[in-house]
């Protein structure tokens, strides 16, 4: 994902980049160590040990300014992107590596799936001509987001 990031999303544009379900941060943390400003660094998890871990993990490798929000992503806003005050809108790379997977196992209480809510959330987050870049198996859901995204995004199966 580091290596797509580099090639298609540059440091050099300051990408402001979102992981949705950061766990203990260390896909964010490899895009630091890959050259992206900590402080357009975000990531949201609704585990609130999660982000206090991936807190912690990021004193330690001197990244504080990589920022950790306890967000459940189906039903908050994440905090805005820096430097771009309006929470929609503002991102130009979203990641996600194995939380829709992870969301797609729920059942909400009317038996529901609530990754259904997932594309449209994650699409109003993205700028104009933003990113999406998943670690996923086949999600035919994700087809919609792939259009928003102009064919940018890309779903890549996992084993
Ligand atoms: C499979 S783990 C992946 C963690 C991290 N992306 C990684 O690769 O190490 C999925 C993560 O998504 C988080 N998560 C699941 N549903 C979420 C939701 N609705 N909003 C925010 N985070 C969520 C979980 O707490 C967990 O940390």
């Amino acid at each position: 994902m580091v290596d797509w990031a580099l090639e298609n999303v540059p440091v050099s544009s300051d990408p402001r980049i979102l992981e949705i379900g950061s766990g203990n941060g260390t896909l964010l943390f490899a895009l630091r160590e890959a050259g992206y400003s900590p402080r357009y660094l975000s990531g949201v998890d609704y585990s609130s040990d999660a982000v206090k871990l991936a807190r912690m993990v990021a004193r330690t490798r001197n990244s504080e300014e990589v920022g950790f929000h306890v967000c459940d992503f189906l039903s908050e806003l994440p905090p805005p992107a820096s430097g771009r005050p309006d929470p929609l809108g503002g991102w130009d790379l979203l990641l996600d590596k194995g939380t829709y997977d992870a969301i797609a196992l729920e059942k909400d209480a009317s038996g529901g799936s609530p990754v259904t809510a997932y594309p449209m959330r994650a699409s109003k987050l993205l700028r104009e001509d933003g990113c999406f870049l998943i670690t996923c198996k086949p999600q035919r859901d994700l087809v919609f987001l792939a259009h928003r995204c102009a064919q940018r995004a890309i779903l890549q199966k996992r084993s």
